[in-house]
């Protein structure tokens, strides 16, 4: 593969038609990219391209634009593959998001587990990497353990071989926090489940969205992503699973499209993966848009992006450090964090913050971030979040910073 040209954040922004012409001619810093990132030219292309050129519906039809769209899903699924480093395209199942996801693997994987079984989860996960293995635990008597935060929001992995045991059947753990910013050491999670033969599976809607993976070199067996997060459009995710759990697995939802033989006397029979696990018509416009956003961004520089967002991280968590009243809820270091930065500002509550700072052109995230046990842990209602793509600049973290200060001073 030919090597990326050295980034360019002017240039990278340039390619954002919501940025450089904002809605309505008013400023936009757009910091609220955990939450859902911008779409680049290319996507708005590709989709508009599919939608015009070859919209029909999938694995069905044989007329010309059948066709031309089945080729159009399935090359999503490759360009996918390539992203995530996964070799064989089927193991690239198609779905509704992250939650869609986990839910799949909590609901098909965990048919599989009932009473005497654990499933590992953390303090600081997603409510979506929470919230199904407790409806789990309902359904089948599974037993949850959680693994605790560290005070840096770190997960406390010194705490996995008191968690982990013959019983553990899941590690379900998140690859980088959407509140603290943490990246996770999968390392040593993956020695743990191995040490007593159980599966690994990494929530990364909040990493995949900055950089190429590696998935099978991680060691980990599920995967789950959220397109609108990777500069994709809403409505499609990514369930990554290895073959051979995958295959073995029961379908989670039956109907049109994951099936081989349906018989009313015989039974049904069901279609190989990843189709097992595409029931109805897939969000197709949007895996094409999805298929485009990560050949755009593996064609990116990432270190000079990681250098890029680490700058602009330094420049936030210097800021907050100088602000009266600021409490970074989250690593205050750049090591082992992405630029998702939460804050609380004394005085102030979070829904009021971002109210504020709106009125300044900058779009921040407020509230609990759908991580309630994480803002316990820190005996907090919510926190402010500042979060970082690529095209951020120096212009959007002096507005922030402007914007805070000027709030210290309006509420305080
Ligand atoms: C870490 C993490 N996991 C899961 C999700 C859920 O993603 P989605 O709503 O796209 O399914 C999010 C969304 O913010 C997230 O940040």
């Amino acid at each position: 593969m030919r090597a990326p040209k050295p980034f360019d954040p002017e240039s990278c922004r340039s390619q954002f038609p919501i940025l450089t012409e904002p809605p309505g001619g008013l400023p936009l810093h757009y910091l609220d990219n955990a939450a859902t990132a911008q779409l680049p030219a290319a996507v708005l292309t590709a989709v508009r391209r599919h939608e015009t050129m070859s919209r029909a519906n999938v694995a069905r039809g044989v007329h010309r634009l059948a066709e031309a769209a089945t080729a159009a899903y399935e090359d999503a699924r490759s360009a996918v593959a390539g992203y995530l480093g996964v070799t064989d395209a089927d193991e690239i199942v198609f779905t509704g998001g992250t939650t869609a996801s986990i839910n799949l693997v909590a609901y098909s994987f965990g048919e599989t587990l009932g009473p005497g079984d654990e499933v590992l989860v953390s303090e600081l996960e997603h409510h979506s990497n929470l919230v199904p293995w407790q409806l789990l635990a309902t359904r089948r008597g599974v037993a949850l353990k959680v693994l605790p935060v560290t005070e840096e929001g770190r997960l406390d992995l010194d705490r996995l071989p008191s968690l982990v045991s013959k019983r553990t059947k899941l590690l379900a753990l998140t690859h980088c926090s959407n509140v603290t910013g943490a990246i996770t050491d999968i390392g040593p999670i993956v020695a743990a489940a191995k040490s007593v033969g159980a599966r690994v599976l990494i929530d990364g809607a909040q990493r995949a969205p900055h950089g190429p993976l590696d998935l099978p070199a991680l060691g980990i067996d599920f995967y789950a992503l959220s397109g609108h997060k990777l500069y994709a459009p809403n409505g499609v995710g990514v369930l990554w699973g290895r073959r051979e759990l995958l295959s073995k697995m029961p379908p989670f939802m039956g109907g049109g499209g994951m099936i081989a033989q349906v018989d009313l006397e015989t039974g049904t029979s069901f279609a190989d993966i990843p189709r097992r696990f595409e029931a109805g018509t897939p969000p197709i416009a949007q895996a094409v848009g999805l298929g485009a956003a990560v050949r755009w961004a593996q064609a990116l520089d990432w270190a000079g992006i990681a250098q890029h967002e680490a700058r602009l991280t330094g420049r936030i968590l210097d800021g907050l450090g100088a602000i009266k009243g600021a409490r970074v809820i989250g690593p205050t270091g750049l090591q082992g964090r992405l630029g998702v930065v939460s804050f609380t500002l004394d005085g102030v509550h979070p829904h009021d913050l971002c109210q504020w700072l709106d009125r300044k052109g900058v779009a921040l995230r407020g509230g609990h971030h759908c991580a309630q046990p994480l803002a316990k842990r820190f005996g907090i209602a919510g926190t402010s979040r500042a979060s970082l793509a690529p095209y951020n600049n120096d212009a959007d973290i002096d507005a922030l910073l402007a914007g805070l200060e000027d709030a210290r001073k309006r509420f305080a």
